[in-house]
Parts: structure tokens; sequence; C-alpha cells
């Protein structure tokens, strides 16, 4: 997790907080004797039996556990215990951190966020300091990405979505909350199928004075350039959110993809809809004031289609432009459609004998022939978005968007009660005949 750490003073405030903690350690059992690794169904503060270790960075271990102490209502009595062995490499700044995430943890109320559990120290030859949090059951990106899943413009979208709720709880705190570690491995995809944002390690309380003690924290490849010279502001969050969409959406490392003026270059990789597409570079712009500067800013803008006025049309590739695909002509099986606009046509189905002339799908003609119109009009709204995609130049997937749902909205007040009432004159008409 860290590129490196600078400190440059301890601050009071630290060991303050450290003194304590270390007495209280002296009452407490030893159970991990000095160089002896932690072994799973061992027992810690006789109450979390280790059952896996899920990761380790050489300054911290992660843990699964068995809280043996949960209350009866627990899913399953799992916990996350992650451990810190103070001493050789680990420094005061890996314990600084260390505790700062317990602190911040434990203040953080958040459906999206591991609820803080426990911290606790155990003092042997060797001092170990203790986090429990509450275990997600579910699966990390990171641990998708090595599956080799790459995720469509719906998935990146909705997880976005997800992200973005959750930093804007943490940004609107106060004092703010920056998580400074956004990444694959940092989120997991619950088997809610919903995000959750873990490992706040790197976290950082704006309440801390900046320019007097810094450390630099991140990913290199995810965290933004100002983060490395300890300036972190929540536009930073937001890069970091980019850069893992990037990596989910191309499924390589942003680290490993090229780079032209600072900015990451990975459009000739992906098709996306030229809106979410701006809405990408915005975020990874390399300079903060470039970016979103909110969190909420970057969640209206993506779910509006709007807010990019600011971008540079000249930032975005030639290629951009060819990425819309619409006006191919309905015979052509080359193009890929954009999941976004896939689904059912309600205007298609409710009205096909206007949507024929609008869409210019004359297939759709069918639909006057009586008996084949309601098959046609059945196959209109299951194929319906995918022909008028292809038969028409768009502007954008929202210009699309928007066309489908003005006819949607006219299918159902005036489609609906005609077929209706065509219905109804076509059986009256059958049983006056029988
Ligand atoms: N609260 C949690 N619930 C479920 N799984 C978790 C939780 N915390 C951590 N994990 C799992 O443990 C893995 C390791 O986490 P850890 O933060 O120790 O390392 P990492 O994220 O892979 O690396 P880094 O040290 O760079 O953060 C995560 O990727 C995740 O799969
Ligand atoms: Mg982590």
């Amino acid at each position: 997790m860290f590129l490196g750490l600078v400190e440059n003073t301890i601050s009071d405030r630290l060991i303050n907080l450290a003194i304590p903690i270390y007495t209280k350690s002296l009452r407490t059992i030893s159970i991990i004797s000095k160089g002896k690794m932690l072994e799973t169904e061992q027992i810690l503060q006789n109450r979390y039996q280790l059952e896996s270790l899920l990761g380790n960075n050489g300054i911290r271990q992660t843990w699964l556990a068995k809280d043996l102490e949960a209350p009866e209502d627990a899913k399953d009595g799992r916990v996350v215990v992650k451990l810190l062995a103070f001493g050789g490499a680990v420094q005061w700044d890996d314990l600084k951190l260390f505790e700062r995430e317990a602190q911040i943890l434990k203040q953080l109320e958040h459906p999206r966020i591991p609820k803080y559990i426990d911290y606790f120290c155990i003092d042997d030859r060797s001092l170990w300091f203790g986090l429990v949090e509450e275990y997600i059951p579910g699966e990390s990106l990171k641990d998708k990405l090595a599956k080799h899943q790459r995720f469509t413009e719906k998935q990146a979208r909705k997880i976005a979505i997800d992200i973005l709720k959750i930093l804007i709880y943490l940004h609107e705190l106060n004092p703010v909350v920056l998580h400074r570690d956004v990444k694959p491995s940092n989120l997991m995809l619950g088997i809610d199928k919903r995000i959750y944002l873990i490992d706040f390690g790197a976290v950082q309380d704006k309440a801390i004075k900046e320019g007097v003690t810094f450390t630099v924290v991140g990913t290199y490849g995810y965290a933004p350039m100002e983060q490395f010279g300890g300036k972190a502001v929540p536009a930073s969050d937001l890069y970091a959110l980019g850069a893992t969409l990037i990596h989910l959406l191309t499924g390589i490392p942003p680290a490993e993809l090229p780079q032209r003026d600072l900015r990451i270059q990975f459009s000739h990789l992906v098709n996306l809809s030229p809106h979410f597409l701006a809405w990408l570079q915005k975020l990874t712009e390399p300079a903060p004031e470039n970016r979103f500067a909110t969190a909420s800013l970057a969640l209206e803008s993506l779910k509006s289609g709007l807010g990019l006025q600011l971008v540079n049309v000249n930032k975005i590739p030639p290629r951009q432009q060819a990425l819309n695909n619409s006006g191919c002509g309905i015979q052509n099986n080359n193009e890929t459609i954009p999941d976004e606009i896939l689904g059912w046509n309600w205007g298609a189905f409710l009205m096909p004998w206007c949507w024929v002339w609008t869409n210019q799908v004359w297939i759709g003609l069918l639909c006057f022939f009586p008996s084949i119109g309601l098959i046609m009009a059945i196959l209109l709204g299951a194929k319906g978005n995918e022909w008028a995609w292809k038969s028409r130049r768009w502007r954008s997937i929202e210009h699309f968007k928007q066309h489908q749902r003005g006819w949607a909205i006219a299918g159902l007040l005036i489609g609906a009660p005609f077929s209706m009432i065509l219905w109804a004159v076509a059986l009256a008409a059958l049983l006056h005949v029988f």
C-alpha cells in the first residue's frame, strides 16, 4: 500500500494515544511469543480465533477470524482482524496510520463501510496492535480482475455510483475524511451485489494540520500526483476512483497504461459512450482543479449526462468520435451496441406504426399486416433499441435514451389506449360474428 513514508515530526498526540494502549496491554495475557508467526486456530485476546490469512503486506497482516464472543444475532461471528507488530521495519508512521484507521473507523457509520468492533494491544517481547472490524462477505474487485473478469460500462457506472455515494458521506463529514487508497483490492463486491469500501489504513482526517506533519500514502497508479506531495484533497479520491474504473474497464492496471501529458491513455482500449469517456477523463485530470470539485458534482454529472462543458474537446482523441457507432445500419453485425441502451422498447411495442417512420427501420412496416402485426410489435419491443441505434445517427447515448423515453411515454398515453380500443373492437366483431 505504501509508496513511501515521510514524517517530519512525531506528534505528541500520537504518543499520548499510544501510551494508554500500551499500559492496558501489560494486563493482557501474552499469547504470541517473539518471532513466532501467527497461525490458524490461534485465539487472540481469548476471543478472536484466526481462520485464514487474507493479506500480508509485510507491515500488516489481515486475518479472517471467528469472534467467539459474537452476539447470538451476529451473522456467523466472522470478523476481520488486522495486526501490526511494532518494531523492526514497522515504525511510528505505520503505527500512526494504523491507529488513525481504528480511530476513524470507530466514528464512521455507513452501511457500505465495515463497522469497527475492537482495538487491542498484545504485549509480548514484541508489541502487537490489533484492529477488529466487520467482515464483508463477498469478493474484492482485485480478486475479480485476477479471474480476468472485464467490466462493462453499465457495471462500471453502477460501481462508480456506489463508490461516489460512500465518498460523499466521507467528504461531507466534519472534519473531512479522505480515504486516499481507493483501488480494486480495497473495494469489496458484497454478496448483496453492492460495493463496500474497506481498508482505511491510509485515511486522513483533515483536522490534522497540513504542513506540520504529513505522511505520503497511496498506491502508485491509483493515487494522483498531489497526494505524493502530501496535499490530498477530496478530488484526490475522485482520481483514484477514475483510475480504478479504468482498470476495471481495460483489465490493465493504470500504472501499466501509457500516459500523455500525465493523462492515462485508455480510450483506444474501450468502447464507451462519449459522455462516460469524457467523465472518466475529467475524473483523472492530472491537476485536481480540473477534476470535479466534489463527489456530489461527479455523481450529478454521471447521472445526468451533463456537466462536462469544461472538458476541452481537443483533449478527446479522435477515436472517441468513432466510438459512437450509431447509424451503422441494422445489417451491420460487427458493431457493438452499448449495454446501456439494451432492454425492452416500450415505444416501439406500443406504437409500432409510428416507430418505423421515426427510426426508418422498414422491416417494421410488417406491423401493418393484420395477421403478423402483434408478432412484429413484440419483435420491435425486443429488438427495437438495437435496430434504432444502428439505423440512425445519434449524438450520444443520452440523446438516444431521451428520444426513446419520449416515445415510451407517448406509447403509454396514446398507443396503449388506442391498442386496447382496437382489441375491444376486434373482440366485439368476433363475438358478433359467432
Ligand atoms: N472488512 C473486510 N471484509 C472482508 N474482506 C476484507 C476486509 N478487509 C480486508 N479484506 C480482504 O483482505 C484482503 C487483504 O486486505 P489488505 O488491506 O490487508 O491488503 P490489500 O488491500 O490487498 O493490500 P494493501 O496493503 O495494499 O491494502 C482484501 O483485498 C480483501 O479481500
Ligand atoms: Mg487493502
